[in-house]
């Protein structure tokens, strides 16, 4: 086995093949969904809300995701990972960006990275791609820009802004970028996004047309309990089985029945 390499997402493409991305943020979550055969793992800047407790994707830096793609890295065999470049680490250019994104190559060991924004940041993908960085863009509602957008909003919606997010999703594929991932935004634009590009589109709350879908992984996986948005499912009740599994160590261990004999040394 082999790692997936960015053409084999365009060859699948090319053949009608739909692929499902999560993120991962640590060793046991990425081998597992690496032995599934998720082609495809995104150690996410959501690593800001789902690992460091922050409000927004805004505080985190480089240097606190850095360990989590080493960690999903080393412990997959097939999955291309994606490091996602944190807000304020390539807004500056060109220059700031390919620093910043070979950071993430080199002590993150990852094989792409992601980055925000459309048009704006089509200067700093094709330095990235120019030196030979794969690129996934992100477009749409770009949870980087939420204090800009007034919070979680749909994007793209009506005439001109349609047109805006078609502008977008051109500019980015013309940049280089591999894939572009469609971020709240209607079915019906994303439908259009991707007939028309040749790279693939990568769906989150953007309709079942695109050539991929990409969830986060606790959200896929029910630990994240709460009022989610529209576009979540939960494949399994995480919480559920976690918060019981913890009550009953404490409580076996509260009631002397563990450990066990067979959990001694003697
Ligand atoms: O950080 C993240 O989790 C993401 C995906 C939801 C696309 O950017
Ligand atoms: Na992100």
């Amino acid at each position: 086995t082999r790692r997936v390499r960015t053409r084999d997402l365009l060859a699948a493409k090319q053949r009608g093949d739909r692929w499902a991305m999560l993120t991962s943020y640590d060793q046991y979550t990425a081998g597992i969904f690496d032995a599934a055969g998720i082609p495809v793992l995104l150690v996410g800047d959501s690593a800001a809300n789902n690992v460091f407790g922050y409000e927004t994707t805004v505080p985190v830096t480089a240097d606190e995701l850095l360990p989590l793609v080493r960690a999903v890295v080393r412990a997959t065999k097939t999955a291309l990972i994606v490091g996602d470049l944190p807000f304020g680490s390539y807004e500056e250019g060109p220059t700031q960006a390919l620093r910043t994104a070979v950071r993430f190559m080199k002590e993150g060991g990852c094989h792409a990275v992601k980055l925000e924004g459309g048009r704006r940041v089509s200067g700093q993908i094709s330095a990235l791609t120019g030196a030979g960085i794969p690129v996934m863009a992100h477009i749409g509602f770009t949870p980087q820009s939420e204090h800009a957008f007034g919070g979680y909003r749909v994007q793209g919606r009506g005439d001109r802004a349609a047109e805006e997010l078609v502008a977008d999703a051109r500019a980015v594929a013309e940049a280089g970028a591999f894939a572009v991932v469609l971020e709240m935004v209607p079915g019906e634009v994303a439908t259009q996004i991707t007939k028309e590009l040749s790279i693939p589109t990568v769906g989150i709350g953007a309709g079942p047309d695109t050539d991929a879908q990409v969830m986060v992984w606790q959200d896929m996986a029910g630990l994240r309990t709460g009022k989610a948005p529209r576009f979540v499912k939960h494949y399994a009740d995480l919480a559920t089985v976690l918060g019981e599994a913890t009550r009953r160590f404490a409580d076996e261990v509260r009631g002397g029945e563990f450990p066990a004999a067979e959990h001694t040394f003697s």
